[in-house]
């Protein structure tokens, strides 16, 4: 095999944005691609040469795909693996994986144990400045990673209907958690590993979302070592991540919205040294990462995000939406 033949489930913001994307991925054909909203989809499939596929069952049971790829709320991606497990197919799913450590950890086991592969859309840790500053921390160039600060920022859900699922709680507690603060969740878990407590604030201070759109975090980590989250969805973009070591420290500031890069600007200071400054350009991370989960079932490569580091990233999530509710500490056992 040296293409991988998939199908695209949801064709809303973000599916559509993978179905053009995987267009430029010589390793991937989107074979088939299917939504619950007909008129959501049918034509931009046609438009591209693309079957059409009246529901999810219809896509699961074509011999004509290796792997489905999961644009879809929040609250079916659990289930929408387990059916795909059960039917053989690998899965490309958009974060977050789920919802609780229970289904992250059914998901992982129901594809790990019919040796299929699971990717994740988490596009940042394949961002130049980031995979760059990832291999610093691991170098030990800034010492040992004291405390992380990031902020993922954004007002595209201002004006959206209200009853649209990302308002939901069921689909997305702790309002902006899911959105925007779940991928410096990854960026944290990259550098730090499991948790060990979880402290989070919810407000909804400018009134427009129905369900918080302002969430501040602070994580604390089994080996050491701190995460403040901000992750705010009434305010314009903005898109920063710095880590602090015993030695040095990095700062990355995103130019733009990883839908449309622009490019980053990256600091980094050492003790003793004097401060460095490079400016990447523009670069399609939402691809890399789709090509390298197609590379972990063609070629075996490995997929940069490990199991246990996504299972790590959702019990803080359930850890963020509990602390949130109760106003208290939560302790990761
Ligand atoms: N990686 C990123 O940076 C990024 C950015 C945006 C969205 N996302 C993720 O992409 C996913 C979709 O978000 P979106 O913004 O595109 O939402 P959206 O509301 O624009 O689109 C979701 C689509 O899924 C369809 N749908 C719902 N249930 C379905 C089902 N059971 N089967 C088939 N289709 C179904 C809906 O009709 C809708 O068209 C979410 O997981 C979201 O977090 C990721």
């Amino acid at each position: 095999m040296n293409q991988l033949r998939v199908g695209v489930v949801g064709l809303g913001w973000w599916g559509k944005l993978i179905v053009d994307q995987l267009s430029q991925c010589p390793s991937v054909v989107v074979v088939v691609a299917t939504d619950l909203a007909a008129e959501q989809g049918k034509g931009f499939v046609a438009e591209r040469g693309i079957d059409w596929a009246e529901s999810y069952d219809s896509v699961l049971a074509l011999e004509t795909i290796d792997a489905v790829i999961l644009c879809t709320p929040h609250a079916a991606h659990s289930a929408q693996i387990l059916q795909a497990a059960k039917k053989g197919k690998h899965v490309f799913c958009e974060k977050p994986l789920a919802l609780s450590t229970q289904e992250a950890h059914l998901s992982i086991e129901a594809m790990k144990s019919r040796g299929l592969k699971l990717g994740l859309g988490h596009e940042k840790r394949f961002e130049p400045p980031i995979v760059k500053a990832l291999a610093i921390i691991r170098d030990g160039e800034i010492g040992t990673p004291l405390q992380m600060e990031a902020n993922f920022n954004q007002d595209k859900f201002l004006g959206m209907s209200q009853d649209n699922w990302r308002f939901e709680e069921r689909n997305a507690p702790a309002g902006p958690l899911t959105a925007t603060g779940i991928h410096l969740i990854d960026l944290a878990v990259a550098v730090f590993g499991r948790a060990k407590a979880v402290t989070a604030a919810l407000g909804r201070f400018s009134g427009e979302l129905r369900n918080g759109d302002t969430l501040g975090v602070l994580v604390e980590f089994a080996e050491g070592g701190h995460a403040l989250i901000s992750a705010i969805l009434a305010t314009p973009f903005s898109g920063r991540f710095a880590v602090y070591g015993s030695s040095g420290w990095i700062d990355i500031r995103d130019n733009a919205h990883p839908e449309n890069p622009k490019g980053w600007t990256m600091r980094i200071a050492r003790r003793g040294a004097a401060e460095e400054s490079i400016s990447f350009s523009s670069h399609p991370s939402v691809r890399d990462n789709l090509e390298a989960f197609a590379a972990s079932i063609l070629t075996g490569a490995i997929y940069p995000i490990p199991t246990d580091e996504m299972a790590a990233n959702v019990a803080i999530l359930e850890a963020v939406v509990q602390s949130t509710r109760s106003g208290l500490r939560v302790s990761l056992a």
